[in-house]
């Protein structure tokens, strides 16, 4: 495959682009799902899906139907969901409790850690069934601050180390809360018909926030709120994560009150605020509540913890050259006080729902930019080259983000 990134930063005309047959081209896609995507660490669920022994959640990942179970010692196990026998799904329901899965077609029964228990009418066998190898399948999985990856390589390498860099971010949202996140009930699929990349660049990108999205500051300045600065940062943190960080947010749930929020709440997000200062100091404390950042966590999960303190999870995978599947859900503090979740509800629907204000637009804008693509130009990645620190509205997690992809894709040249 002939090279798609032409990285020129650091030519005397520093450029860097993107062919755009990288969005586009089949023979693209395939060499994506076998070197990306079928090597990698993927982001699955989060832990709080399948929230007490014997909870299930059935969901597809990469194509690939799997399980994620929490046994009745309250320990995670993901199997996959085809029967050992013949390959009926196992398991038929999307979520739910259960005490082990019963194959509907010839009952063969399974415990919640994919243990083959019971076959009927074995005795017609030639040998007896070896129960030890008839199990259903596990892939590689780990769990890191409640995110539950999936890895179908048995090779891949230790979680932490292909989070790398983007532990430090992920950290900083999950500190937010002591009794940690949970995911509020509801989804809101989308198939996104746009390249991944799309997704990844779109949601990365400082750049367009205040132009495509500027009904929205206009809506919020109308409000009182502050223009949006200019001076975040952005990081390319190694192994294709990226980060963008946007400051100052307008207020936060976690440990910044503004108006027009209730009175009524001031008093437990002040107290939040002192309480994180005195656990990881000013400075941190500082960053984790005036702060919002935009992480991408290679290759499949976007963690935005944006304004208002609202943390929405966009997971995705794609589906062909131009077919997305994203699902996006909210995590948000355990235990935290009926009249906060309402609000960051109300709050996180107006950014990023289905009807909200942003939302709509990034896939209009992300479709639109695939249906231009089939004119085959080079999309310039290079905002922020020549300059020493980058803003938000540069492209240097971008860049990043290609530099990986290229690596893992290889230039055949
Ligand atoms: S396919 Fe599952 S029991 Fe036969
Ligand atoms: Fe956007």
């Amino acid at each position: 495959m002939r090279r798609l990134v032409r990285d020129d930063s650091q030519a005397s005309v520093p450029s860097f682009s993107v062919d755009q047959t990288a969005y586009t081209d089949p023979d693209v896609y395939e060499r994506e799902r076998e070197r990306v995507f079928a090597h990698s660490w993927l982001y699955f669920a989060h832990e709080s899906e399948v929230p007490t022994p014997g909870s299930f959640l059935a969901r597809s990942l990469c194509g690939r139907p799997l399980v994620l179970t929490r046994d009745l010692e309250g320990a995670l196990h993901v199997v996959e969901n085809t029967c050992a026998h013949r390959g009926a799904r196992v398991c038929q329901e999307h979520r739910g409790t259960a005490r082990v899965f019963q194959c509907p077609y010839h009952l063969w029964t399974y415990e919640l850690d994919g243990r083959l228990r019971a076959v009927p009418d074995d005795e017609r066998y030639a040998t007896p069934l070896d129960r030890a190898v008839l199990g259903l399948r596990r892939p590689r999985m780990d769990v890191y601050r409640g995110f539950v990856f999936v890895a179908f390589d048995a090779e891949v390498g230790a979680l932490t180390d292909h989070l790398g860099g983007a532990r430090e971010y992920l950290d900083l949202v999950c500190d937010q809360s002591e009794q940690g996140f949970e995911v509020i009930p509801g989804t809101y699929d989308l198939d996104l018909n746009a390249n991944w990349k799309l997704l990844a660049e779109n949601t990365l990108d400082g750049y367009h926030l205040d132009k495509l999205h500027r009904r929205v500051y206009t809506a919020y300045a109308a409000e009182g709120r502050g223009a949006l600065r200019r001076d975040g940062g952005a990081f390319a943190l190694g192994g294709g994560h990226a980060v963008i960080e946007l400051t100052p947010p307008v207020r936060r749930l976690t440990a910044f009150w503004a108006p027009p929020w209730p009175e009524s709440l001031r008093p437990t997000i002040e107290a939040r605020r002192i309480a994180l200062e005195q656990k990881f100091g000013v400075a941190r404390a500082h960053k984790m509540t005036q702060t919002n950042r935009i992480l991408l966590v290679f290759p499949n999960l976007l963690v935005l913890d944006g304004e208002s303190g609202n943390v929405w999870l966009r997971a995705f995978e794609p589906a062909s050259t131009s077919l997305t599947h994203i699902r996006m859900q909210v995590i948000a503090p355990r235990g935290e006080e009926a009249a906060e979740r309402t609000l960051r509800l109300r709050e996180a629907l107006r950014f990023s729902g289905p009807a909200a204000r942003a939302t709509p637009d990034d896939i209009e804008v992300m479709e639109s930019c695939q249906r231009g693509f089939n004119n085959s130009r080079e999309s310039d990645v290079s905002r922020g080259l020549g300059h020493d620190a980058q803003r938000h509205v540069d492209e240097v997690q971008m860049r990043g983000f290609w530099t990986h992809w290229q690596a893992l894709l290889g230039d055949d040249r």
